[in-house]
Parts: structure tokens; sequence; C-alpha cells
């Protein structure tokens, strides 16, 4: 689908992308391409960057890709390092990088849980704490959006609970804690933006095959999302490209639901047709039934 942002709307600026090199990250890298930037991804498999880069650089988008697992600091301290030789400097960090398996709270090993954790809020932690060097020095009044921007890839889950996704829930909660804490100090300090994107099921990815895999999934259940519809990897990064523009230049510490409406939801167990006559057999029988009976107090 096209743009509808100018093409020019994210030109100049440099962006590393962790798990840029697949599914949500990678639409991300590359309508941050398309928009004018130069794109770092770091992931942990080779062939898989090897196939982005060539993708990118396919579509004319200055791209590099460094190996590496968030987990490690090392790795992220050698990448962050890496991006800035490589294209001069850092503007943009999307910490796109995520674990996720389906387990039951009783099955799942504390390790388990921690591994989670760990690639999702120590790793985005990590990562933001090696780039605000370059972030503060790239960005602090330099240009009409003012300083740099990170933009953490969280989800919806937690907002209320998940079935079989105690560990993610745990980790996305933090990864929004994370959004939030470090636009009050480092947006405050450094004029560093910090802000948050939560998908709900995104069709064609890494996460959907594992959360609802075709086994699981009955025909109609495209019927229970509220706009009808998965969301796609281009309603993601077309998000992430607002917040990365100028256009998002006031919004600091803000995570966006990108789900259409998901998370607010709920099963509808009666149809709207049977609701109109329900409702009105309960309000003639509240009518005739004397005051202070139980049934006026429905
Ligand atoms: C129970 C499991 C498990 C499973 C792993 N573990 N898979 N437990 N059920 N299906 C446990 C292991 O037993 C082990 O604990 C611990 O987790 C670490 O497992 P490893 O395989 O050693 O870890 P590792 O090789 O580092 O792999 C990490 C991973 C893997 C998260 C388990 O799936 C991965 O690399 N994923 C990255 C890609 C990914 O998941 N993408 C989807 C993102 S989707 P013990 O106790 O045995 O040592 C997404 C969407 C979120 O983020 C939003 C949802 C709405």
């Amino acid at each position: 689908m096209e743009s509808p942002f100018k093409v020019d709307a994210l030109k100049g600026k440099v962006a590393l992308l962790t798990g840029g090199g697949s599914g949500i990250g990678f639409e991300i890298s590359a309508q941050f391409g398309k928009h004018g930037a130069a794109v770092a991804i770091m992931g942990r498999r080779r062939h898989v960057l090897d196939d982005a880069v060539r993708s990118l650089k396919s579509l004319g988008i200055p791209a590099v890709g460094f190996e590496g697992d968030v987990r490690k600091r090392e790795d992220a301290q050698r990448v962050v390092e890496a991006t800035v030789k490589h294209f001069g400097k850092l503007d943009i960090l999307v910490n796109a990088a995520a674990g996720n398996f389906l387990a039951a709270a009783e099955d799942l090993s504390s390790n388990g849980f921690r591994t989670v954790l760990d690639i999702d809020a120590v790793g985005t932690f990590t990562m933001c704490r090696e780039a605000l060097e370059y972030l503060k020095k790239g960005g602090h009044g330099r240009n009409s959006s003012g300083g740099g921007l990170i933009l953490n890839i969280s989800a919806t889950l937690h907002y209320t609970a998940a079935w079989y996704q105690v560990h993610v829930s745990a980790a996305k909660a933090a990864v929004d804690a994370l959004a939030r804490n470090l636009a009050l100090e480092w947006g405050t300090d450094y004029d560093i933006r910090v802000n948050g994107i939560a998908p709900g099921p995104i069709a064609d990815t890494p996460g959907m095959s594992k959360l609802a895999p075709e086994e699981m999934t009955s025909g109609n259940s495209r019927d229970q999302m509220p706009l009808y519809r998965l969301g796609t990897k281009w309603d993601i990064a077309m998000a992430a490209v607002f917040l990365a523009s100028d256009a998002g230049k006031y919004i600091n510490g803000s995570v966006m639901p990108v789900d259409g409406g998901l998370w607010l939801s709920k099963p509808r167990h009666l149809a709207k047709e049977a609701v109109k006559e329900l409702s009105r057999t309960v309000e003639r029988r509240s009518r005739v039934a004397p005051t202070g009976t139980p049934s006026s107090k429905l």
C-alpha cells in the first residue's frame, strides 16, 4: 500500500532497528528507508540479515546488517558503534527484537520466564543505554524535530491478561514502563523522545505463527476483530513513520496501541437484535414490579 506520508519525511535520518531483519521490524526498516532514512538492522541470524539488507538495497535504501543478540551488552555496544561508524550518526533506535512462545504458567520454568524478560525488557534497556550517548549528541536542537528518538515495539496483551503469556505480559509491561520513564528522564535532560507502539495481532509475522498457529485458529476468527481484519505490518510501520517524523515531535512517553481497538473488545454473547428485545422486556417488568423489589434495582 502507498504511504500517505511525504517520501522525504525521514530524510537524512539514521535508524538502527533490533529485529529489523524480519516481521514487523523489517517492514519498519523498509518504510523508514522509503521515507529517506538510512537503516542499520541488528539480529542474531546472519542469513536473515543478508536477505533483508539485499531487499532494502534493491529498493535503493542505504542499509547495513550487524549480527548481535540484544541480551549481550557487548553486542549492543558493538552494533551501536558500528552503526555510527558506518553512517556517521544515530538519530532513531527502534527496539523490535522480541521473544515469545506459548506456555502455561505452571509449565514455564524460571529460565523460560527470564529468557523473554531478558530479550524484551533487559535487551530494550541495554540498547537504549548504549545508544544514549549518540542520540544525545546527534539530537539536541540539531534539527527541526529536536533530539533523537527511541521507539519500542510492545503489545496490548498486558493491558488485561492473556492466556499462556505471563512471561510476555510481564516483559511488555516492562517495555512500556521503559518508554515512559526514559521519556521523562531523557526527554527532559536531552530532548530525546521515547515512545512505544503496541501492535495487536499482525498478519504474516513470526509472532502470529507462534501465538495463533493454523492448528488453533478457526476460519471465522477475523469476524471477532472490531475492524474485521487482522493488522498488517504496514499499519505498524505507518505508525512508526508518523512518530519518527516531525508530525510526532511533541509526542513523548506515549505508547500507541495499533490493534484496531481489539484490546477493548470482549466476545459478544448476545446479538444486537436480542438486546433490544430483552432490554424492553426487562424495562416492562420493572415498571409493573412494586418499588423496592429486587427487580426494580436491576
Ligand atoms: C516452554 C520454553 C519454550 C516453550 C523455550 N522455553 N521455549 N518453555 N514452552 N515453547 C524455555 C526453555 O525450556 C528454556 O528454559 C528457556 O525457555 C530458554 O530457551 P532456549 O531455547 O534456550 O532459548 P533461546 O534459544 O535463547 O531462544 C529464545 C526463545 C526463542 C524466546 C525461546 O523462541 C527465540 O529465540 N525467539 C525469538 C524469535 C521470536 O520468538 N519471535 C516472536 C516474537 S513475537 P529451561 O528452564 O528449560 O532452561 C512477539 C509478539 C509479542 O514478540 C506480542 C504478542 C501479542
